[in-house]
């Protein structure tokens, strides 16, 4: 059974960051969303992956080759020529799938559930497609199931008067029946070929279409506040582990240190993760932050907030808090002598001021 991911997608509820970090590759407790969803399907003995995506190839294959490595999996790298939803993704994914089974999965999804469980199921029910639903609150902004005694009646894409509150998640197993129905729909009111139209389309046409509940966490992570939220979850979980050194510092709380990271005359109060080769000095470091690789911080406060590789923070009076801040970037104090707030910012940057 072969895996499709799908990347695409311009995540531009987190631009600027996501103009030059896919959203999907942004990391969560210093590990991007994306290998959190490869370390499920090597649980479930799936190395054969495609990763499909409208863009950035090459960050793709920098950032999966480390993981190679470590993985034995084997990716291949699908483009989709237009982001024009996810029915007319799995056509572009045709030449990698051929006629096998596969596990098709929301590169920005991040879930608590046994894949194997699910594909088990799947794979010895004999069905043509299995979908993953889960109870919301919200159904209105998703794909939605009808379900009646046990058996899929009806589906619908953001309805407006939903019929149930059961959710379809990103997560669908399929047969080559698929590529069929994906090419039997007609476009949805936003313009996109929808997989749930397909899907509908295999129902109506007699091919057998069963579900499993989700009944472990599952999230959609769109923009800062869901990221920021899901790095807290994380960082919950995480085991002490410390590489580094710690010099005059006060920890609390659990924290991973990296190795050749240093810390010293601080405080830390965590869980916080901070990755290899960081320095910091003289700073307080709150819960749930995430420090990448090569940072670093003298003379601040940071707070619930994720900072990429190489970055360096410095001089702050006011504590930072809930921020992103995308690799290599620099906050200081001004050294004027009149006081002045200096900015070099890309596209939709968001900047909030004391
Ligand atoms: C897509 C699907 C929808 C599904 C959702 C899950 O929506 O079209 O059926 O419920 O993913 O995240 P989109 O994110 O494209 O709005």
């Amino acid at each position: 059974m072969k895996a499709l991911i799908l990347c695409g997608g311009m995540g531009s509820r987190l631009w600027p960051v996501t103009l030059s970090i896919q959203k999907q590759l942004i990391p969560i407790a210093n590990k991007p969303i994306l290998f959190y969803i490869i370390d499920s399907l090597v649980e479930a003995n799936i190395v054969d992956i495609g990763i499909l995506s409208n863009q950035k190839e090459e960050i793709f294959n920098r950032a999966l080759s480390f993981y190679e490595k470590r993985e034995k999996i084997k990716y291949t790298y699908i483009d989709q020529d237009k982001p024009i939803g996810l029915a007319n993704a799995v056509v572009s994914a045709r030449g990698f799938i051929g006629d096998e089974k596969f596990i098709m999965i929301l590169g920005d999804n991040i879930y608590q559930f046994s894949l194997k469980k699910f594909l088990d199921k799947f794979n010895s029910e004999k069905v043509n497609c299995s979908i993953l639903l889960k109870e919301v609150e919200n159904p209105s902004q998703f794909g939605v199931a009808d379900v009646l005694n046990g058996k899929i009646v009806d589906l619908v894409e953001k309805p407006k008067n939903p019929p149930t509150n059961l959710a379809i998640t990103g997560i669908y197993a399929f047969d080559s029946n698929i590529f069929k129905a994906c090419e039997n729909i007609k476009p949805s009111w936003r313009g996109e070929y929808e997989i749930t139209d397909a899907i509908k389309w295999l129902l109506d046409n007699n091919y057998s279409v069963t579900y499993d509940i989700l009944e472990g966490e599952w999230k959609d992570l769109g923009g800062p506040e869901d990221i920021l939220k899901e790095n807290m979850n994380k960082l919950i979980d995480i085991e002490n582990n410390v590489s580094g050194e710690i010099i005059s510092t006060n920890i609390t709380g659990k924290i991973v240190l990296g190795k050749d990271s240093k810390i010293i005359n601080s405080i830390i109060r965590g869980p916080v993760s901070i990755g290899d080769g960081v320095m910091i000095q003289n700073s307080y470091i709150g819960p749930y932050t995430s420090l990448g690789n090569n940072v670093s911080i003298s003379n601040c406060q940071i707070e619930n907030s994720i900072i990429l590789d190489e970055s360096n923070i410095s001089n702050i009076d006011s504590i930072i808090d809930s921020s992103i801040v995308e690799k290599g970037s620099v906050i200081k104090k001004s050294t004027q002598l009149r006081k002045v707030n200096s900015f070099l910012l890309a596209k939709n940057s968001l900047v909030i001021v004391d």
